[in-house]
């Protein structure tokens, strides 16, 4: 357990505009800030940030949250390394809290994350003592690091010996079945013995956009050609290579800065760029790129320049590349490199200087580099060939979401093919029946899927609502509405399970206080609700309303407020009281219309009679306590 004081501490030296946009780009809307869900995959933004409240709600997905929840999803880690992530992001000293805490960590088993954090430790101090000497010469010698870079990307090296890591992590008391499954030992078949994974390789460590150790990647030091150049961490629920990109940790703030993103292949491009200054560029790491991590890079910007291998796998990989760019909405823009060169050994090659003026001369549209493609292809030549490549070039377009920027473009290639715009219309129609539309519709469907809310889950009903809303809207102004709820627990009939929870959840905890008169802080109490739905319903009722945490009222506002706030919950209550005996009788009127005989007809007119006495009694009754709770 994570002290109470420690989360609180935390959390009010967070920002959660400042930290949701470590991940999304969001936009001043109102009150709000706005931007495209980081959980779903939609194409209108529906994610909205609070400043005031400090929480977040995703209109999508329906998930809601604070600070907390919210690096809990994008981080996928546990409560207490969300807490422990933010801390060291708001420069809070938590070692004053530490004492209770060493305590229980010598028996409980550290966490993966925790693991992967310590082995990145041991290779990068490795890679610093003697036993790392010829590894650390290699990347200064003959790579042109500096030490600086070194330590900036956590570099590290894994010797030779086939138990290193094993053996240092007997020496930490690391549990060697976290090795396993983190792919960083693994075990022979026949002996079954186990042996370190990474061997003489210098080690990349690959971190998520929040610096969170996420796995490895190792690049030999040997000459064999047998050997693999490089290896990765297996992929898991931590590691998915696919949807990292290498080096986004250190780029991020950059790539927003600059509005534009530098895309390159490999873990030495990243190092060798940032190195040369070009502190905005970040790897897709070999793989072809993928639509996650064009959504990933969607969040910062929405400019990406390629700049992969010269040689043709990096022109094949940058032409699809191309299309998943353009479909997540970003425009791409390519510099091609000469022939066998890649940024890391262009700037080593040629310089600084050299490159900037290699960027700024060579940096073409990737219309321009599409046709360029194709016509060093001599696709270009022969009208077969040339119609594949110019109905290619017009499925791109037909990506492009932005109607302006489809036709701008169009009519671009119509000049470049000195082909009429008609004439590339009827190509795109006819390719777009094809993949693009099917892709297209596929991605509609998803998003609509998305929105559409989950099986089990009614709404609430309209009295419920109000119920809560006036019940969360109270704790701005002191305990009196919870108070009064507390004492009366058992007139509430709510029926929705999530109401339940929510109003359950806020009068144990109202009554497990101390001090009946302190101040509640409801977005923390609500962040606790176990219930997921809870949680999330009761999110979405807290941004909508129309308090500040911030903006401080006069007194008598306050008051004010107060006061129309009971009156809202009382009303509510009563509705939320009086509801079962209304539908009741409801039911009996239908009854009674329906009634196949006199005799029957009687006797629920009868029923009718009593019920509403009971109902009138009762209403006398709610109306009474309220006045006086109101006349108090
Ligand atoms: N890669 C990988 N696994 C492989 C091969 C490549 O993950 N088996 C990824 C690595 O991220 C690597 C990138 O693909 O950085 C590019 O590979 P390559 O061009 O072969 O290597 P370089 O990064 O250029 O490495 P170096 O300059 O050290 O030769
Ligand atoms: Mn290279």
């Amino acid at each position: 357990m994570i002290p109470q004081r420690m989360i609180d501490e935390v959390r009010q030296s967070s920002d959660i505009v400042d930290i949701v946009s470590d991940y999304v780009r969001l936009n001043p809307s109102g009150r709000h800030f706005k931007a495209l869900s980081p959980f779903t995959q939609e194409k209108t933004p529906s994610f909205i940030v609070s400043p005031d409240k400090q929480i977040y709600k995703c209109f999508s997905s329906g998930k809601g949250g604070n600070v907390f929840t919210f690096i809990m999803e994008m981080e996928k880690v546990t409560f207490p390394e969300a807490v422990e992530m933010l801390a060291k992001r708001a420069g809070v000293d938590t070692s004053k809290y530490q004492r209770q805490k060493a305590k229980q960590e010598d028996k409980q088993e550290s966490s993966q994350h925790e693991t992967l954090r310590w082995a990145a430790r041991m290779f990068h101090q490795t890679l610093e003592s003697d036993a790392g000497r010829a590894a650390y010469a290699y990347l200064v010698g003959k790579r042109g690091l500096e030490a600086g870079t070194i330590r900036k990307f956590g570099l590290g090296f894994a010797p030779e010996a086939w138990e290193f890591l094993l053996d240092t992590a007997r020496r930490d008391n690391i549990p060697v079945e976290q090795l396993t499954a983190l792919g960083l030992v693994t075990r022979h078949r026949e002996r079954n013995s186990l042996y370190d994974t990474f061997r003489n390789r210098i080690i990349f460590p690959i971190l998520t956009v929040g610096g969170q150790v996420a796995g490895f990647g190792g690049r030999t030091l040997s000459n064999d050609p047998q050997t693999p150049k490089y290896i990765n961490s297996p992929e898991s629920a931590i590691f998915e290579k696919s949807k990292l990109l290498y080096g986004m940790h250190a780029a991020k703030n950059d790539i927003r800065k600059q509005e534009t993103a530098i895309l390159v292949e490999g873990y030495m491009d990243v190092i060798a760029m940032h190195q040369a200054g070009f502190t905005n560029t970040v790897a897709s790491s070999g793989t072809a790129l993928t639509r996650y991590q064009a959504k990933i890079l969607k969040r910062y910007t929405s400019r990406v320049l390629f700049l992969y291998d010269g040689d043709n796998a990096g022109k094949k990989s940058m032409l699809a590349g191309i299309d998943i760019l353009l479909s997540e909405g970003l425009t791409p823009w390519v510099v091609l490199l000469p022939g066998g060169d890649d940024p890391d050994s262009f700037i080593r090659n040629y310089g600084k200087e050299a490159f900037l003026e290699e960027l700024e001369s060579k940096k073409s549209s990737f219309q321009d580099f599409q046709l360029r493609c194709y016509r060093d292809a001599g696709l270009m030549e022969n009208p077969d060939t040339a119609s594949k490549a110019i109905s290619a070039m017009t499925k791109s377009i037909a990506l492009i979401a932005d109607h302006v920027q489809k036709e701008l473009y169009l009519e671009e290639l119509s000049k470049k093919l000195d082909l009429s715009r008609q004439t590339l219309r009827k190509v795109m129609a006819s390719s777009n029946d094809d993949r693009a539309s099917r892709y297209e519709s596929r991605n509609l469907n998803r998003q609509e899927a998305a929105q559409e809310p989950q099986a089990g889950q009614q709404p609430l009903s309209v009295s419920e609502r109000t119920f809560l809303e006036a019940l969360l809207e109270s704790t701005s102004y002191g305990n009196e509405v919870l108070d009064f709820a507390a004492s009366h627990e058992t007139m509430f009939t709510l029926e929705h399970p999530a109401a339940r929870a929510i109003f359950t959840h806020l009068v144990e905890r109202f009554r497990a206080m101390d001090d009946k008169e302190g101040h509640i802080d409801i977005t923390s109490e609500i962040s606790s609700i176990s219930m997921e739905q809870a949680r999330n319903i009761a999110f979405d009722i807290l941004i909508r309303l129309p308090v500040s945490q911030t903006v401080r009222p006069s007194t008598a506002e306050l008051e004010q407020h107060a006061r129309r706030c009971l009156t809202h919950f009382l009303v509510a209550v009563k509705n939320i009281m009086l509801e079962p005996l209304q539908k009741q009788k409801l039911e009996i009127i239908a009854q009674l219309q329906a009634a196949p005989s006199a005799h029957e007809q009687e006797r629920l007119s009868k029923e009718l009679h009593e019920h509403n006495q009971q109902l009138r009694a009762m209403e006398q009754e709610v109306g009474e306590s309220i006045r006086g709770i109101l006349g108090k």
